[in-house]
């Protein structure tokens, strides 16, 4: 089996850490490992598959040789490198938000989307992590009934804001003063309903980005989509509260049903038992937890779902080498 050259780009982050893990779970055909990140962390080193890997510095040349790259450092640092990794010939499938909304860009998760990086050359975009959990779980219902309108309220843990968010909730709750607030308030014992900043219209970035990658990958532009998106003082999995509206008559059942044939979906859903998904359940799993499965009889055709996935993993680390699978499967490069 063919062994490709792997680059990480923001290897010692918390991304880029659960993306090495990931590889290595996966099985995946990693000749050579090449961690990447800033001046800072040249030098240091990550475990792969049982050995010390050095972390190198991330310059223009960092990419010779390389067959696939995976950035996760932010969307400036993809901006300035993706495009002298696509030079020298490198897949980068690219977890910043910089190339998302690029209309010659694919926006891949591959239980949604996949053909549209069969063949593929150049930089393939990963969705934010909130919209990857949503579209996985309403794509089965989509196909079914199609999808009118979506009114989302997301609960998103402090690791999806990086090294910074995790370090400033543990440094709070142990009462240490924090070393680099990442949130414009304290977190611990709070809730913010700001993730991102904000933009002229009053919705966050993070709404925008909800609403605007939800119609690219379900390539249907008539989808409503309105979001709230909401910090929690959760170390690990984001969590969202889904009110969908369909365009044909839908059942509790049928969507059950669907939900239980998707591939990376598990249904939890026993309100008899208190049995829902919560963030303990997602902690460290590929797949999306879906439950409390309900009619929202207010609207003709209505559901109401609660969506739980790890938002370092199927949020981010999992869907970019899911897209690198996908792409080595149907058509990689034949250049
Ligand atoms: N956290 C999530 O749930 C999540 C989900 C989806 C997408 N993302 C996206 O993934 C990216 C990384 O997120 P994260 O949570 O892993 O952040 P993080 O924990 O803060 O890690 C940032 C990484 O980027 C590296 N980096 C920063 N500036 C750099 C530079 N100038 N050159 C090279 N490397 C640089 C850092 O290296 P040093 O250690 O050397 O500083 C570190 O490896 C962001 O674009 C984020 O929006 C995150």
């Amino acid at each position: 089996m063919k062994q490709y050259t792997v680059a990480v780009v923001g290897a010692t982050g918390l991304v880029g850490r659960k993306m090495t893990q990931v590889l290595e779970e996966h099985h995946f055909p990693v000749g050579e490992l090449r961690p990447l990140a800033s001046a800072r962390s040249a030098g240091s080193e990550i475990s792969f598959r049982g050995a010390k890997v050095m972390v190198r510095e991330l310059t223009a040349s960092s990419f010779s040789g390389v067959e696939i790259a995976l950035f996760s450092a932010g969307a400036a640092v993809s901006r300035e490198f993706a495009p002298c990794a696509v030079r020298a010939g490198t897949l980068v499938i690219d977890n910043s938000s910089a190339f998302r909304m690029d209309k010659d860009i694919p926006l891949v998760v591959p239980e949604v989307n996949p053909r549209a990086v069969h063949g593929y050359h150049g930089i393939v975009a990963n969705p934010n992590c909130s919209t990857i959990q949503m579209v996985v779980a309403l794509k089965p219902l989509h196909d079914m009934w199609r999808i009118r309108r979506i009114v989302v309220s997301t609960y998103q843990s402090v690791t999806g804001a990086g090294k910074k968010g995790l370090n400033q909730l543990e440094d709070e709750v142990a009462k240490r003063t924090v070393a680099e607030k990442k949130f414009p308030h304290q977190i611990a014992f709070n809730i913010l309903p700001q993730v991102d900043v904000f933009a002229a219209d009053g919705y966050t970035k993070e709404e925008h980005k909800m609403v605007d990658e939800t119609k690219k990958i379900l390539e249907d532009d008539t989808i409503q989509v309105s979001a709230t998106c909401v910090r929690v003082p959760v170390w690990g999995g984001h969590s969202e509260a889904i009110n969908v509206e369909f365009a044909k008559p839908c059942s509790v059942e049928e969507a059950r049903e669907a939900l239980r044939a998707a591939v990376g979906v598990i249904v939890m859903d026993n309100p008899a038992g208190s049995e829902y998904p919560m963030p303990i359940h997602a902690w460290d799993r590929d797949e999306v937890f879906v439950g409390r499965i309900r009619k929202d009889d207010t609207v003709p055709h209505g559901l109401n779902l609660w969506v739980v996935s790890d938002n370092l993993r199927k949020g981010a680390a999992t869907n970019a080498v899911q897209i690198a699978e996908e792409w080595i499967k149907n058509g990689r490069a034949s250049r």
